[in-house]
């Protein structure tokens, strides 16, 4: 009787013209860069379409985490700062491979990385503040910014300069309302790694001119040259520092929506409150998996090294084909995406996209998504199988040749 009263109601109310856009807020209306990209996503997907367009790893996480788990023992609600025996761990696990002298009181688990870059914001930002934004960079980051209110300014990375943060040019970009920097090594989309060398000069202009520095370190553990250094480590950092995880990559788990931030303990207290706001915690069976991957440490050190090698032979593989193909691409140093320039081809990524999605039943990211200095570039993401990747770069490759002169009709 109830639903009927209120069908009739829904029908009533359909016949008037209604102006949606009133009940949406000025954030939702904002149109962010990667809006297109989204509606392409959700798009019925075409069939024997290759999709080299997430971040999602195809290894399943090993199967001796989830043995023996009570889940329905888990179905209640936890501390929104997380259950301490994990914080604890995490500590712990933050101490030994990150060099960072952290305790339980700096720790709080969230549901994914996700949710740590916004309660970091959250945390921490006024309207007005100004962020510095090195782009192109994992594609949320301006929007969740800008949510705030906060200004972001964005830092173009180069690619004779192997997309790497140049010092000097940051320094540049600091003013009066300067507040935070956002850094990503392993960078979304580009693979750079931030050296040492870099990060100390980094981490001088943050204590020179009293910023804090929100460090998203989601592929900390897939790094294929060079080292993965914290810049919360370094002299004066921690202080100033958010640090930002996920199981979502290294452990293959993206859909258990478990991550988790490490800053000082006012910032922790912070997030703790406002994740009332948000989530109130991340799922208790997400947690005790968490605790799971840290107490099997050496077999999951075994589960990553395999990852790893499985990665690196995609990478060299993902990264000869497209140079083959004409599409130019370095080597990424670290996480799992190929960032090649398209330039020759299309003047611009979308274009690109579009026809490859069209013409060769490929799905990738286009650059632009990334921000203004993505323009020009493609991501593609090995954390495909070998024989999905295999398969597309003989796509691309029959699409590239086709192509050749498909700048001069864009
Ligand atoms: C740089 C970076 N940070 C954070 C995230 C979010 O990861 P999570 O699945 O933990 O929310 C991603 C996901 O692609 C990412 O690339």
């Amino acid at each position: 009787m109830m639903f009927q009263y209120l069908n009739t109601e829904r029908q009533t109310m359909a016949g008037y013209q209604m102006d949606e856009t009133r009940f949406l807020s000025s954030i939702a209306k904002r149109k962010y860069p990667h809006d297109e990209t989204v509606r392409m996503l959700s798009a019925p997907r075409k069939e024997g379409v290759i999709s080299l367009n997430l971040g999602e790893p195809d290894f399943a996480p090993p199967q001796f985490l989830f043995d023996g788990l009570d889940a329905a023992g888990k179905k209640g609600y936890g501390p929104p700062i997380g259950m301490p025996g994990l914080r604890e761990g995490i500590a712990r696990k933050l101490k030994s491979s990150n060099g960072i002298d952290a305790s339980m009181e700096n720790i709080a688990v969230t549901c994914g990385a996700t949710e740590a870059l916004f309660l970091s914001a959250m945390a921490s930002l006024n309207p007005k503040d100004e962020v510095i934004l090195p782009e192109p960079c994992f594609s949320v980051m301006k929007g969740m910014f800008e949510v705030f209110g906060a200004s972001v300014i964005d830092l173009p990375l180069k690619q004779d300069e192997q997309f790497e943060v140049n010092p000097d040019e940051l320094a540049k970009q600091v003013g009066e309302k300067t507040k935070c920097i956002y850094l990503n090594s392993p960078s979304n989309p580009t693979g750079a790694i931030l050296s040492r060398k870099i990060l100390e000069e980094i981490a001088d202009i943050a204590v020179d001119r009293d910023l804090f520095v929100i460090s998203d370190e989601a592929y900390e553990s897939l790094v294929y040259e060079g080292e993965h250094v914290s810049i919360a480590s370094l002299n004066g950092m921690f202080d100033r520092t958010i640090l930002v995880y996920t199981l979502s990559k290294t452990w293959a788990m993206p859909g258990f929506r478990l991550g988790y931030m490490c800053a000082p303990d006012f910032i922790i207290q912070a997030a703790a409150k406002l994740h009332l706001y948000t989530t109130v915690c991340a799922p208790l069976f997400s947690q005790a998996l968490g605790l799971r991957v840290l107490e099997k440490a050496d077999s999951m050190r075994l589960f990553l090294s395999e990852a790893k090698k499985e990665y690196e032979k995609r990478r060299d593989f993902i990264t000869y084909r497209l140079n083959e193909a004409g599409l130019w691409t370095h080597k990424p140093k670290g996480a799992f995406y190929a960032f090649s320039d398209i330039r020759q081809f299309s003047k611009t990524s979308s274009d690109f996209s579009k026809a490859l999605l069209e013409e060769a039943n490929v799905l990738a990211m286009p650059g632009s998504d990334f921000g203004p200095s993505g323009e020009g570039f493609m991501r593609f993401s090995y954390a495909a199988s070998m024989k999905n990747i295999e398969d597309a770069m003989d796509r691309i490759d029959a699409f590239a040749r086709k192509n050749k002169s498909f700048s001069k009709n864009a």
